[in-house]
């Protein structure tokens, strides 16, 4: 998707358009499973293989569920859950690591987190912002990437529109951000714990850990992981669409998470009998998440964990 790099060569201008036409044909729309347009290439650039050092700043008041939630998630990458509760996030994760040429299973390591419950640097993350968090993020850390979570009352430049998470690269260091998009855009990135802005309505599900916001990030988050390992300096595996988008393995898929997944469909998901959370994947001690689907270019179709 888009970047801080491309955003800094192209004019202001194209990228607003470009960012338009995002809205107008990617989220539940697109069946990129029957998308015989969808060929995403390795171009032979850098990826991330055998470790993953994270830095991860929770940037605002955060909630304890939603700090909570995101841990467990990073926790679950490379540890098995109990095996009889289903399919695990470290299948996601290894399937992810299985596109890095050489890379087995990566593993992901938090070597540095801090909560900024100040807002230091104000509400709005502008690119100038995110730039500073990413620089104090990694201080002292060469090689680890800046995963910067924003709470529900922050702002960042360039997520809601079209798309949930951005990855880029600032002074060669790649980062993730996300927010939660709970007020902001619930509809563009909180589907399907919420009503989604396009497409047909659909049945809403309920988040695995009873908090929409958390588990929107998550799903935030797990695709951002995708993207940076698989394209971290934005030059691995993509493919240009429409007006010069990155479209990446986690966002050739989007809202689908399940077998048979269709426009206002999730697909085929799991129910947990005690919360009604549904979920597709289970993690350490047993928590449960919905992870994203995502673009296999061994079999040009989108994969589900379930
Ligand atoms: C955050 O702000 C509060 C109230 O203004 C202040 O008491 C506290 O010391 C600040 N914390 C940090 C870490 O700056
Ligand atoms: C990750 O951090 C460890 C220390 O915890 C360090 O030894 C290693 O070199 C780092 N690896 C990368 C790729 O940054």
């Amino acid at each position: 998707m888009e970047c801080s790099r491309r955003i800094s060569s192209f004019p202001f201008a194209v990228v607003a358009i470009s960012l338009l036409l995002v809205v107008l044909v990617s989220v539940p729309e697109a069946d990129a499973k029957t998308d015989p347009l969808i060929a995403l290439e390795n171009h032979g650039g850098k990826m991330l293989k055998s470790k993953l050092n994270l830095s991860v700043v929770f940037y605002g008041q955060l909630g304890r569920i939603q700090k909570k939630t995101l841990r467990a998630f990073l926790k679950s990458l490379n540890k098995n859950g109990p095996v009889e509760s289903g399919s695990q996030v470290s299948s996601w994760w290894r399937m992810v690591s299985s596109y890095v040429p050489g890379a087995a299973e990566i593993k992901v390591k938090v070597v540095k987190q801090y909560v900024d419950a100040n807002y230091s640097l104000g509400k709005v993350m502008t690119r100038d912002f995110i730039k500073i968090l990413v620089k104090n993020a990694v201080a002292g850390l060469p090689g680890a990437i800046p995963v910067i979570v924003g709470a529900r009352d922050v702002t960042v430049e360039g997520l809601c529109m079209g798309k949930c998470s951005e990855h880029g690269v600032i002074e060669e260091i790649p980062y993730v951000i996300i927010g939660n998009p709970e007020t902001e855009c619930p509809g563009a990135c909180a589907w399907p714990f919420h009503r989604s802005d396009y497409g047909p309505a659909g049945a809403i599900l309920k988040p695995p850990s009873g908090d929409v916001g958390a588990d929107a990030m998550v799903v935030a988050l797990a695709s951002g992981l995708a993207s940076v390992v698989t394209n971290p300096s934005l030059t691995g595996l993509y493919q240009l669409g429409e007006k010069a988008n990155m479209i990446e393995v986690s966002t050739a898929c989007p809202g689908m998470f399940g077998t048979g997944a269709a426009p206002g469909y999730a697909g085929k998901v799991a129910v947990d009998p005690l919360t009604g959370g549904s979920y597709n994947a289970v993690g350490v001690k047993g928590k449960k998440f919905l992870l994203p689907a995502f673009w296999n270019p061994k079999t040009s179709t989108c994969w589900t964990v379930m």
